[in-house]
């Protein structure tokens, strides 16, 4: 029982079907077919806004990309110290802006807070010696599974903004965070000031397929350039707009992650009954942080149940591991069902005991 990533399961057979019904005839090549416009319409009417839209691969490059168009060579982009784009990306941001300087910031439980981005954008600079700041890159859901509110959101655009930043927001797993909040997509986003939305739908039950959403057009400029020009735009578009139009068809996109969210709510309070275990942060989506004895973690690895020992350095004092304790990471897909996760949460009663 797989609760590695939400990356582990395929795509939902609603997103193959509608790759499957593009498939015949001809269509026009390089992101020009009329899905592709299709599903820029149909997500400017989601955003209640004009938008431009770029549909990518991968998460990795339409983060890149989306910072390429906010960030010079010369420019700083700040962020999380657990963010994707600083940890996990092999320097792809770097790459993207050619050479741009990423600016760790610590918070708890995944997310910045004013008061810390306050002080590293008034920190004394050095001229044209030091980096010039560029763009906030904000995650939502954030790396520990918690979420941004709106305000929670306005509270660092407002400082990123009054330093001329741009507003980045990795949204790997945006539509988990939205179903979780009581916010429309224009809440969380560009009424709270965020310029560019990276939207993955990947891990919410499609098969590859990200959108980059420009809610400040006048970016997008020369996002199209740097998308040919770094290998990622597909002959074949409809490889990708295919499966927004199946995702987001009859909300299906909101159905998966429904079911996702509600399969790490049970999963979690599960886990609040275990004397032998603890939440580490709050779950506001479908990912999980749950401390325990490092002999359970071993007992359940040997079972065959597959999750991540994680990194831990964002977990508040309280609910840090102490001794022999570890912190694992667990994620719920829209594949998961109620049946997992009480066999897990058995299982994990066993091992404890
Ligand atoms: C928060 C976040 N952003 C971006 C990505 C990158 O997505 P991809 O693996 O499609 O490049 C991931 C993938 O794990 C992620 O968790």
């Amino acid at each position: 029982m797989h609760f590695g990533s939400d990356n582990v399961v395929g795509a939902s057979p609603k997103v193959i079907d509608a790759i499957v019904a593009a498939n015949g005839g001809a269509m026009a090549s390089y992101g020009d077919d009329d899905l592709a416009k299709g599903v820029e319409k149909q997500l400017g009417d989601i955003f209640e806004t004009d938008v431009s839209v770029l549909l990518m691969a991968t998460g990795t490059a339409a983060n890149g990309l989306a910072l390429a168009c906010m960030t010079p060579a010369w420019g700083e982009i700040f962020c999380h110290h657990d963010a994707h784009v600083m940890t996990d990306e092999c320097g792809g941001p770097e790459q993207w802006t050619g050479g741009a300087k990423i600016t760790p910031l610590p918070g708890v439980g995944g997310k910045l807070t004013p008061d810390v981005l306050k002080a590293a954008l008034e920190a004394p600079r050095r001229g044209i010696h030091s980096v010039k700041p560029a763009s906030l890159s904000l995650t939502n859901l954030t790396e520990c599974g918690t979420a941004y509110t709106p305000d929670e959101t306005k509270a660092l655009t407002a400082i990123a903004k009054h330093h001329g930043l741009g507003v980045h927001l990795d949204g790997a797993r945006f539509t988990n965070a939205l179903v979780g909040a009581k916010a429309t997509p224009a809440e969380l986003t560009w009424k709270s000031g965020v310029d560019v939305l990276c939207l993955g739908a990947t891990k919410n039950g499609a098969l590859a397929a990200e959108a980059i959403i420009f809610f400040d057009k006048a970016l997008a400029e020369t996002a199209h350039y740097r998308r040919m020009r770094g290998g990622h735009l597909l002959s074949k578009g409809r490889l990708l707009s295919s499966q927004f139009k199946g995702w987001l068809a009859d909300d299906h996109w909101l159905t998966l992650a429904r079911t996702a969210n509600a399969a790490a709510a049970r999963l979690a309070a599960g886990i609040r009954q275990q004397n032998a275990m603890r939440l580490a942060w709050p779950v506001n989506g479908n990912e999980l942080f749950i401390v325990m004895p490092e002999s359970t973690e071993q007992k359940l690895l040997a079972q065959g149940f597959k999750f991540y020992r994680w990194r831990h350095e964002a977990v508040a004092d309280g609910e840090k591991p102490t001794g022999d304790e570890v912190l694992c990471r667990f994620v719920c897909s829209w594949q998961t069902t109620d049946a997992m996760v009480d066999q897990f949460l058995a299982a994990a009663s066993k091992a404890s005991a």
